[in-house]
């Protein structure tokens, strides 16, 4: 049995899918930086125009490379582009591509994925779960596999309570699902309980795997929300505004101003450099299950890796440090100042919605016509209300994770891989992460650094007695309207 995560990848080669995504790319940043792998072979499609080696040389400009650009200058070097794709069974792939793969790989970390909560059907079944089956498919004939790691969801099974590291009865075989013509009225009808398309294929991909992939050394992680990074390569790295990050952003720069009450309910964020170290031992795992069972392969073990069991945090305490830190070094592009209302009844959040956002959001339209502009605002507004919706399920749901695989992976870590490899979520320091998330938001999404805290504090004080005034007007308003109100009717 190899001790050392990192020497288990033993100069082997390594594919990784979903290489250009959050979650590939922080895999691919760790895995050159601190673990032996020969060299890693990136699944990538062309996109937009772009074709998959301007898409990579493109990605590895990025800040979250510059420590591993100091540390490893060549790092290049040691990737090797496959242009395909998921999407049929030939994946769109070389034949020379195939062959090497075929030869070469001896790991697989399965990231790529739809994760739009609303993809119509027939499109999240191509990519989940089909996607994986030609994964499968590729990676039972390769000749030297030690390991396969397939990325699903802590959400999978998320019409349950209680959700184990099991596997769960689905309603439809993928085999199934494949046969059918997939309309709405049957997409209604099957997905049943579950909120999303989303959530609902990688809960068929799970059985799919059970069955197709248990001739292979294979494991599931289920993380549950990715957030920022804890410290590597540097604290509060992130580049998307999924679920908790798309609804701090939007306050942050005052575009939304009611959300729903969740703030008593946990939300289950676990950091991102954490999660990719959970993943890489998971990968280690799985390499040393194989080789003690002699080749013989069991059952593939699952592994939710989720931040409630050990240390809760509640979307209370998340949203109302992030405010603390707003107040410290408010963004210079707001809009307007940040506040927001609670809503618990949903027409009472429909009644806010229309009179903070819609009609806020028309009059700015019409000030964009006039000034010559596409208007743009209520778009805005009916694309971030609809995630919201869409997130809703989440916020205000809770569940019961069992994670005893996770944390008996990490009782078994040597302390050097413990220290290399941190994902133990015990004793969490939620404070400074929360900061680091904040000012993460503000660098890599907002794209404002620190050099314009002044102006942008001196900006919001303008703005909070813009507010003032809006509200002082809007309460006079209010009086003289029932004021004339009551003249009129008695
Ligand atoms: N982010 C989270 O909070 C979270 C939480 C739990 C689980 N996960 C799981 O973690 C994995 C990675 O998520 P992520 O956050 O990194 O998502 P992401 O940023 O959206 O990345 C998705 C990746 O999948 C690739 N992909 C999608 N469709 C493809 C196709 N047809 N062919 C080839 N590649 C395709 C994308 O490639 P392009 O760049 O070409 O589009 C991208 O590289 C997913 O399996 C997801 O379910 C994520």
């Amino acid at each position: 049995m190899e001790s050392s995560i990192a020497g288990s990848f033993g100069n082997g080669i390594v594919l990784i899918t979903g290489s250009t995504g959050f979650l590939g790319k922080m895999l691919t940043e760790k895995l050159l930086r601190c673990c032996s792998v020969n060299s890693i072979a990136i699944l990538v499609r062309s996109k937009k125009g772009l074709s998959a080696s301007q898409r990579v040389a493109d990605m590895y400009k990025q800040s979250l490379f510059d420590r591993l650009r100091s540390e490893k200058p060549d790092f290049i070097e040691s990737i090797r582009i496959i242009d395909g794709h998921l999407d049929d069974l030939s994946m769109g792939l070389s034949s020379s591509d195939r062959e090497w793969m075929v030869e070469n790989v001896n790991f697989v970390f399965h990231c790529a994925a739809t994760i739009k909560f609303n993809e119509p059907l027939e499109l999240a079944s191509k990519i989940n779960i089909q996607g994986t089956e030609h994964v499968l498919e590729l990676a039972s004939q390769m000749k030297n596999l030690k390991g396969f790691v397939h990325v699903s969801t802590a959400y999978s099974h998320c019409p349950r309570s209680l959700i184990k590291e099991e596997f769960y009865h689905v309603p439809i075989t993928a085999k199934e699902l494949k046969n059918v013509i997939v309309d709405e009225e049957f997409s209604l009808k099957v997905l049943e309980d579950w909120p999303n398309t989303y959530t609902f294929t990688k809960a068929v991909t799970e059985n799919m795997i059970l069955t197709n992939g248990d001739h292979l050394p294979i494991s599931i992680f289920r993380p549950s929300i990715i957030g920022c990074t804890k410290s590597e390569p540097e604290p509060g790295w992130l580049d998307n505004m999924n679920g908790p990050t798309g609804l701090v952003t939007g306050v942050m720069v005052g575009f939304l101003r009611t959300v729903p009450n969740i703030g008593s309910n946990i939300t289950d964020i676990i950091p991102a450099d954490y999660t990719v170290n959970a993943l890489i031992s998971v990968m280690w795992d799985t390499v040393n299950r194989h080789k003690q069972s002699n080749g013989v392969n069991k059952v593939p073990k699952i592994y939710n890796y989720v931040s409630c069991v050990e240390s809760p945090l509640t979307w209370g305490r998340y949203i109302r440090e992030m405010h603390d830190h707003y107040y410290v070094a408010p963004p210079l592009q707001s809009m307007w100042y940040g506040f927001y209302i609670f809503y618990t009844n949903l027409i009472v959040g429909s009644i806010l919605r229309f009179f903070l956002h819609r009609i806020p959001g028309a009059f700015m339209d019409l000030l964009l016509i006039l000034c010559g502009k596409s208007p743009k605002m209520l778009r805005m507004y009916a694309k971030t209300e609809n995630m919201i919706d869409l997130l809703y399920d989440f916020s205000t749901r809770q569940w019961i994770f069992d994670n005893s695989n996770s944390r008996e992976l990490w009782s078994s870590l040597s302390q050097d891989d413990q220290e290399k490899f941190r994902f133990s979520l015990q004793e969490f320091d939620w404070k400074s992460y929360i900061k680091s998330y904040y000012y993460g938001i503000r660098r890599h999404v907002l794209h404002e650094d620190l050099s314009n805290v002044e102006k942008a504090t001196s900006k919001n004080r303008q703005l909070l007695w813009l507010h003032r005034l809006f509200v002082v007007l809007t309460i006079y308003a209010m009086l003289q309207f029932c004021w004339t109100f009551i003249k009129y009717t008695f």
